[in-house]
């Protein structure tokens, strides 16, 4: 078991060039926002363009950067090439519905049905995965567009990412087999109409499209080379399993996963035999923890962050943060 970093956050980054897709996932509260924060700054300020973004309903980019970015991209005072975007969930999502209620609506008149397409809709969208995936397309979207060198992603879509990957083969077959029947049924009707003339098919144009998206998707998040997830822990006991669990899932759909940041760590120069009782448990604890973060992830801890007196909020504590990230 080696106790040291051996490649660092820096040295991972520089190793990887073409580095354009950066996630941090872990357990609620670990420092996922700061890290993804002080990562953007660093990227920026390496002259590249960047983009931090955030697909959570509850926002907090706009709480950690002192500065309104909700619902389109924002230049971030202070730093240049730095923009910061939190995506309207509720927007995109009221989007969607519509597009699905548009596509129901011409199914069924399509297919003769008289029934209304609302409850159609609401069974296709009132559910948890509806919400979840249309965030994913936000992501999607923002990922496709091109717009900057670097994304930086505040909202790791962990268990999306896996259920999509895990799902791409599946989604492919279906589809193709969506688009045989669609096919089948469209020649069918052609050859059955009186006028022959070729019928546009927004469905089948829709399928076609989210096969490709799921397809361009797919290829972008397992490339080592552009995309990478790091996973933030605490030396303490729940935030590791959370993350054990996570890697070992990515481990499996093949996502890359770019390493382990511990964040939180007491500073262990500040206590002594007079500190009180509290600190010195607590310290001990982490050490024991930290024994266990070696031998768990081996070879793939990229920085050791401490514990902060305050909370990590504004430019001045990010860029600290991202000094000490960066090292
Ligand atoms: N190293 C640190 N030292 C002190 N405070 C920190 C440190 N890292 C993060 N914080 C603070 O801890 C709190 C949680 O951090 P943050 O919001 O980044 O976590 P998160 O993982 O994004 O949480 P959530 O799961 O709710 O999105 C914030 O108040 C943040 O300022
Ligand atoms: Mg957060």
């Amino acid at each position: 078991m080696t106790t040291s970093i051996e490649t660092s956050m820096k040295k991972y980054v520089g190793d990887h060039q073409r580095l354009k897709y950066l996630f941090f996932g872990g357990k609620g509260g670990v420092g996922k926002t700061a890290l993804a924060g002080a990562t953007a700054i660093w990227l920026a300020k390496q002259g590249r363009r960047v983009m931090l973004a955030s697909t959570n309903p509850v926002h907090s980019l706009s709480g950690l950067l002192g500065q309104n970015v909700f619902g389109k991209p924002t230049l971030v005072d202070g730093v240049p090439n730095l923009w910061a975007y939190e995506i309207d969930t509720k927007d995109t999502i009221e989007r969607s519905k519509q597009e699905i209620r548009d596509k129901i609506q011409w199914f069924l008149k399509f297919a003769d049905i008289s029934t209304k397409a609302e409850e159609f809709v609401e069974s296709a969208t009132m559910n948890p995965a509806f919400e979840e995936s249309a965030m994913f397309e936000n992501m999607v979207d923002l990922m496709l567009g091109g717009e900057y060198d670097v994304y930086v992603f505040d909202t790791a879509p962990t268990a999306n990412a896996r259920r999509l990957l895990g799902m791409s083969q599946v989604y492919s077959l279906w589809v193709n087999k969506m688009l045989k029947s669609r096919d089948d049924a469209r020649s069918l009707r052609e050859l059955l109409s009186f006028t022959k003339k070729k019928e546009k098919d927004p469905l089948m144009d829709y399928l076609v499209t989210f096969r490709d998206r799921m397809g361009k998707a797919r290829e972008m998040l397992t490339d080592s080379a552009q995309t990478a997830f790091f996973f933030v822990t605490l030396p303490e006991a729940l935030p590791i399993a959370v993350i054990t669990r996570f890697i070992g899932w990515f481990h499996d759909f093949g996502i890359p996963v770019g390493g382990v940041i511990v964040n939180m760590i007491i500073d262990k120069k500040q206590v002594n035999d007079k500190s009180p009782d509290f600190v010195k448990n607590r310290v001990a604890m982490q050490d024991r923890y930290m024994t266990e973060v070696w031998e768990k992830f081996e070879g793939m801890v990229r920085a050791n962050l401490p514990l902060y007196e305050k909370e990590v909020r504004g430019l001045e504590t990010l860029t600290t943060m991202a000094d000490n990230l960066f090292v």
